[in-house]
């Protein structure tokens, strides 16, 4: 949430800031601006709005600078205008500031700064740290000093970038519980929330450690505690990523990340199950998921757990938000079926000021795609304080999950550039698939001749998901049927509850439609009171254990003459008698069905926020990396 980048060498600054700037707009696009200095002076360009607004000022100006900030903003305090876009300067005016995350204490803060005559210009938390600073100055600190008064002053997770027109050979990055990276170049260095921001320059980075303070310089970068104790550390190399940020041909990054998903899937699973000799640099091109490696044992590398510890664990503890809620929810009916172990899912947020039931004898999970949902670190840092094993899932290895997580999971996503989880959603539940069958394996929970099932099964995941893709156009023209809907209701069962829970997700996110998911028989207890002729009813309909009384509950509804839609299984004769509407989708078993279900929803709400005109991949008040509680 929000970006912070940063630029010192010989070339010209302002486009280098602006690039990464493009880069972390996912990370929010309230406004966006830069601070460079520009013959001995600072000069901060910032503007409301999109990156676009910023690209047209910086053309018009051309500040002539090498050193230089920038940030993309998601708001948290004051409205998002240029006045209180970053970055801010100080009050003496010699420096200015970018920040991401929350100054918790910045109220008293601030009434203590303004009762001793400092002006401020906006309504941010973050202008607090630059007068603080600009005050610790005025008592005779360099900027350093200062800034290790300052983090003695401030509570809350943050990082900051700082630049200083007294100081223009070097930049001041502070992070504290949060997220930064250092890029080395040659004779230049960068800064960027976000690795993926410095890849494009460099594969040199250093990642900085919580509580820590960097000093960085065209050619140096020397580290510091927040008592000042200085430390080094060696740059480490970022592992090549075989995914391209561009739309290659496609409309929107979110259409081209849906249509990704098979090669997501081959990627994951190749890494963690499959004969091949080298799995970890397997050959996706080459992989052919027809039962291939469903004889061999799962290597889930990463998870460290012994057998005898995976023996002693007595339930699980599933954290996550959004998207990777709901993936979490389909984990808890796989790993249940599967190991018969209990596991609870639970919203990441809702763990604060309650009790949390974990101990040494429970594995918590940590779901995140970017890992750096504050909500969810904090609920696995709470569950490591009381003793359970962690693992995280994540699409980011070098985020803060991955870091503080004992065994971890990576989903092989490349960047999803799109604000709504897709791609990173589906090899989330091949993750949790995976992870059920390791531990059923481990735990010796299911036959030798079951596991082999399972993992063929798994295998064939890609090639189902290539079909569903090849009937997009199908899916195109019923979805536009469905665009002049002002509400819409999903309804699943068991595996396919949280279908309907994401399904809804994607639909209102990225259409602005309102829409809920349901547990297909809770309908009756309530919610079937909103149902009218001009609201549709999308049911998840797949063969098994909860096929008939999912279409019991369907039916329901279209007594209530609901419009009705369904995600069926080709040669599913029911479905035509009480839907209107069919997505359909080839056969599949009950227990791998919310991977296919969940594309033509993806599909469709892809399809009627275009059509409404929306935008898609970075829909209104949405961020992609949600740091702040
Ligand atoms: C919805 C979406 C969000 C995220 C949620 C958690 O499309 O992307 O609901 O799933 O903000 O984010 P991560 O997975 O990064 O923790």
């Amino acid at each position: 949430m929000c970006g912070i980048v940063g630029y010192l060498g010989s070339n010209q600054a302002a486009p280098v800031l602006l690039s990464k700037l493009r880069v972390l707009e996912y990370r929010g696009y309230d406004s966006a601006g830069v601070a460079v200095i520009e013959a001995g002076r600072l000069n901060v360009i910032k503007a409301a709005g999109k990156l676009s607004n910023l690209e047209t000022l910086l053309q018009s100006q051309r500040p002539q600078a090498t050193v230089g900030i920038g940030h993309t903003r998601w708001a948290t305090h004051g409205t998002p205008n240029d006045l209180n876009a970053h970055p801010h300067i100080s009050a003496n005016g010699t420096l200015a500031i970018v920040h991401n995350g929350i100054i918790e204490n910045y109220a008293d803060l601030r009434q203590e700064l303004t009762d001793r005559g400092y002006v401020f210009v906006s309504d941010t938390d973050t202008e607090v740290v630059a007068h603080l600073l600009s005050r610790e100055m005025d008592k005779g600190a360099d900027l350093l000093g200062a800034i290790l008064q300052v983090v003695k002053q401030i509570k809350g997770a943050y990082a900051l970038g700082i630049v200083s027109q007294n100081q223009p050979d070097r930049i001041y990055a502070v992070n504290h519980h949060y997220s930064l990276t250092v890029g080395m170049g040659e004779n230049e260095s960068f800064l960027a929330s976000d690795s993926t921001a410095v890849r494009q320059y460099t594969n040199k980075i250093i990642r900085l450690e919580q509580s820590e303070i960097a000093e960085i310089t065209a050619h140096s970068v020397r580290l510091f505690d927040f008592a000042g104790k200085e430390s080094t550390r060696e740059p480490v190399s970022l592992e090549s990523d075989p995914y391209k940020i561009d739309k290659s041909g496609f409309k929107h990054f979110l259409l081209k990340e849906i249509h990704e998903q098979p090669l997501v899937l081959r990627q994951t699973l190749s890494k963690y199950m499959t004969g091949a000799e080298d799995p970890i640099n397997f050959n996706v091109e080459h992989f052919k998921p027809t039962g291939n490696g469903a004889n061999d044992k799962m290597g889930l590398y990463g998870v460290r757990l012994t057998e005898n510890e995976i023996k002693g664990i007595e339930r699980i503890h599933i954290v996550a938000c959004g998207t990777a809620y709901h993936a979490a929810l389909i984990g808890k009916c796989i790993i249940e079926e599967l190991c018969s172990l209990p596991v609870d899912v639970e919203i990441a947020s809702e763990i604060r000021g309650r009790k949390l039931l974990v101990n040494e004898r429970t594995l918590t999970v940590a779901v995140s795609q970017s890992g750096e949902t504050a909500d969810t670190l904090a609920a696995i840092k709470e569950a490591k304080k009381k003793g359970s094993y962690t693992l995280g899932i994540t699409n980011r290895p070098d985020s803060h999950l991955a870091q503080i997580t004992e065994n971890l999971i990576v989903t092989e996503c490349g960047i999803e550039v799109s604000v709504a989880a897709t791609k990173t959603y589906v090899a989330q539940l091949a993750c949790f698939y995976l992870l059920g069958i390791y531990l059923a394996e481990q735990r010796g929970a299911v036959s030798k001749a079951k596991l082999k099932e399972l993992k063929g099964g798994l295998l064939q995941m890609p090639a189902l998901i290539e079909q569903i893709l090849g009937r997009a156009e199908d899916y195109r023209q019923e979805s536009l049927k469905l665009a002049d809907a002002n509400d819409v209701v999903f309804i699943g069962r068991g595996f396919n509850f949280p279908t309907a829970l994401e399904g809804a997700l994607k639909l209102k996110e990225l259409s602005y439609i309102h829409a809920s998911g349901y547990a297909a028989g809770e309908l009756k207890h309530g919610p079937i009171a909103v149902l009218d002729s001009t609201v549709p009813v999308i049911t998840v309909l797949v063969p098994g254990k909860v096929y008939e009384k999912t279409l019991s509950n369907a039916q329901e509804s279209r007594a209530r003459q609901a419009r009705m839609v369904a995600v069926a299984v080709d040669g599913d004769e029911k479905a035509p008698k009480t839907f209107e509407h069919i997505f359909r989708i080839p056969p599949v078993d009950e227990f791998f069905s919310p991977i296919p279900a969940c594309v033509p929803m993806q599909l469709m709400s892809y399809y009627v926020a275009d059509f409404l005109g929306k935008d898609v991949d970075q829909p209104r008040n949405l961020a992609k990396s949600v740091t702040v509680e």
